[in-house]
């Protein structure tokens, strides 16, 4: 277990998305969660996304995983990164908790990279807010203030950044952790071999959440509304489009989003699904509800699937968006809610459970997802 030593709510008003911050012994005492051959170990999945950067004679290469061997890691300059760490390997996964001060559609996965003395991606921009914790191992960090940078293509899809003047130079020790948030120039290189758990979040853009919304909404809406003249006169002007057609457009465009609510169920589906492979594993035989009752009285913990995303609306309390699929919880809406909101559930559900059929019925049919296992 991680416990985060931080004042949230001073961080939230002052650092978070404004300023980056170093949280010196964020954690205290910090081991660990994953060894170095784990990491290795991962970055030769074909599921997991990892990439080995290094420089050689001053020229920056990267490659992309899954590799076979790793000759690289034997000498300085090189770091080894692996995506949604947490997804598979579960004590990983609980770096991500201490971080669900902020809410779990925002939180994208963990990255975890193994560094060489030297070793650092080079100075870059993200266009997103991560938390940075130094594992094992010493690594010296700059960041930089927000600001118009030019970049370029270092190698292939290695993305660097002009030099730029630090606002934060520091050498992170064993559970310090470095909050930067998005936009801020950085770059980190390790004093002596260093592992660093990145904590990352997800902000969709503008062209992300239309094309998702168009793709919905021509999925979902076969009769769609269709432009229709109001009035039709006499054109003095037969090239000219009139402001009250373009209106029509405008409104015909704007027929399926009119209200935030509106958005529903899209955005759940959307957000709900993860951008990286789950490590989905469903019980070789199905589990009935008297099973998942029996597990719970035998005071099973059920741990959700890491990386799995489980959202509700404030607007729409009965529905659940779980993993890209929508599921009722009318009637239940307090267990729907405590599945999302919480990373395991144990004893607390068991006697909502024996006396909710239907609750029963979701939250083995989610078990027999592979959604929720029992540890
Ligand atoms: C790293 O851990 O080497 C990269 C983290 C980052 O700069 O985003
Ligand atoms: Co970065």
């Amino acid at each position: 277990m991680f416990e985060l030593d931080l004042d949230i709510n001073d961080f939230l008003d002052t650092y978070w998305q404004k300023k980056p911050i170093v949280i010196k012994q964020g954690f205290i005492d910090f081991e660990d969660p994953i060894m170095p051959d784990e990491i290795a170990g991962l970055a030769m999945e074909d599921e997991l996304e990892s990439r080995l950067v290094y420089q050689e004679a001053g020229q920056w290469h990267a490659q992309s995983g899954p590799f076979s061997s790793f000759e690289r890691l034997e000498n300085d300059g090189a770091t080894l990164l692996v995506q949604a760490v947490d997804h598979w390997h579960q004590d990983a996964q609980q770096l991500v908790r201490p971080f669900r001060f902020l809410p779990n559609w925002r939180i994208d996965d963990l990255m975890v990279s193994y560094s060489t003395p030297q070793g650092g991606v080079g100075p870059h921009i993200d266009n997103y807010d991560v938390f940075i914790i130094q594992g094992t191992g010493k690594r010296h960090w700059r960041v930089g203030a927000k600001s118009e940078l030019q970049e370029f293509a270092a190698h292939g899809a290695l993305k660097h950044c002009e030099e730029f003047a630090a606002i934060i130079d520091v050498e992170l020790e064993a559970g310090d952790i470095l909050y930067i948030p998005s936009g801020h120039p950085h770059e980190g290189y390790a004093v002596e071999t260093s592992v660093n758990y990145s904590v990352g979040f997800r902000a969709p853009d503008q062209n992300d959440l239309l094309s998702s919304f168009t793709d919905y909404c021509i999925d979902s809406n076969p009769d769609a509304p269709r432009y229709t003249d109001r009035e039709m006169l006499l054109r003095e002007k037969p090239g000219q489009i009139e402001e009250q057609e373009l209106n029509e457009i405008h409104r015909v465009m704007l027929a399926n989003c009119t209200s935030p609510e509106s958005l529903i169920p899209w955005f759940g589906l959307m957000i709900s699904e993860a951008k990286h492979d789950l490590d989905i594993a469903e019980p070789e035989e199905p589990h009935s509800a008297q099973e998942v009752i029996d597990m719970f009285e035998q005071g099973a913990q059920f741990i959700r699937l890491g990386g799995l995303r489980a959202v509700y609306f404030e607007q729409q309390p009965q529905s659940l968006f779980i993993n890209g699929e929508q599921f009722n919880c009318e009637g239940f809406t307090q267990l729907g809610h405590h599945l999302c909101d919480q990373d395991e559930v144990g004893s607390e559900l068991l006697e909502l459970l024996s006396e909710d059929k239907d609750a029963l019925n979701l939250f083995t049919r989610l078990v027999n997802c592979g959604y929720w296992y029992a540890d």
